[in-house]
């Protein structure tokens, strides 16, 4: 019997494949109250799951990790490569959801909308406070001009933004395709109105955005991070904010989750979701569905697709 354990909650219809298979034994149940971890080959995690080195350690068995999302920054890939552990994610099943819940955010940045929400909730009347700005004829720079960049990319030329796009690998033909203008790190910082990030986080990518850097951007920038906590200095955000050369920001990740610092979020002129961004019904199917048929494909000794370890 190949057993499984499924450590977050992963959406029951897209588990199905891996339930009503008579070769394998899903157990539904976090990590930290599983007493015979030594007994399962595959594990299933979303966020919230840390796959430490201690936790493969207590694993023997373990050769498959199945992520149903995309980052994979809960996972010590180095603990897991090194004992030949299978590491496998969802790369496509929530990027339209993340895309679209960024576009909200922008919107939401740039006409005030919780602001305005939380007045009229409080029984004010306060127009003149929320004098918004249009997207029209804004630059929104991209920085990852991957599987959500491109997707939010296409959603801001159908609102007629300028859209940069910066990328380690960019080329003028790959943005292009997507409406936008390929640029440099260095333009997106002087040139936008808008700044998204859509990069995981590597040691490359971690501070991305810091005090040297946004000191960069335009005065009166918006920044917006809904790809992971940490690109953005949370630090030099919040001095930038208080000084008012960011006007605004709109945050669905943190470097702590859940945060125990809550000074950039209480902020005025920041905006926040708690790590939504892929939480659609339509998402979590998708990536139940995707991560699920790779532990099967695994399972049954056929190849998977989307390893992020291994060739
Ligand atoms: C992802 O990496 O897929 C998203 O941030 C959603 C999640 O963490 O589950």
């Amino acid at each position: 019997m190949f057993r499984v354990l499924v450590s977050d909650k992963i959406d029951e219809l897209g588990l199905a494949p891996l339930l009503t298979n008579d070769q394998i034994e899903v157990v539904q149940k976090n990590v930290a109250e599983v007493d015979d971890l030594d007994s399962y080959d595959a594990i299933l995690v979303r966020s919230a799951t840390k796959v430490t080195a201690e936790v493969i350690e207590k694993m023997p068995r373990l050769k498959i990790i199945g992520r149903a999302g995309v980052g994979v920054d809960n996972i010590d890939l180095a603990a897991a490569t090194a004992k030949g552990i299978n590491v496998v994610n969802a790369p496509w099943g929530n990027i339209v959801s993340t895309a679209e819940h960024t576009f909200a955010m922008m919107m939401a940045l740039v006409r005030s909308i919780p602001q305005a929400h939380n007045s009229l909730k409080n029984h004010e009347w306060k127009r003149s406070s929320f004098l918004g700005t249009e997207l029209k004829g804004k630059t929104l720079g991209l920085i990852g001009f991957g599987r959500v960049g491109t997707e939010l990319a296409k959603r801001a030329v159908a609102f007629e933004m300028n859209v940069l796009a910066y990328s380690r690998s960019i080329t003028p033909e790959r943005a292009e395709k997507y409406g936008a203008k390929a640029a440099t790190f260095e333009d997106i910082l002087r040139e936008s109105d808008i700044i998204s990030v859509h990069t995981g986080l590597t040691e490359q990518t971690r501070g991305l955005l810091n005090a040297e850097s946004l000191a960069k951007t335009k005065k009166g920038v918006l920044i917006i991070n809904c790809a992971r906590g940490g690109i953005v200095d949370e630090k030099a955000l919040q001095e930038l904010l208080a000084s008012g050369h960011v006007a605004g920001a709109a945050l669905d990740v943190y470097s702590q989750e859940p945060p125990t610092d809550f000074s950039l979020i209480d902020m005025d002129n920041v905006i926040v979701t708690p790590h939504i961004a892929a939480s659609t019904k339509e998402a979590q199917l998708n990536v139940a569905v995707m991560v699920a048929e790779e532990v099967l494909n695994f399972a049954q000794g056929k190849p998977v697709q989307n390893s992020v370890n291994f060739p």
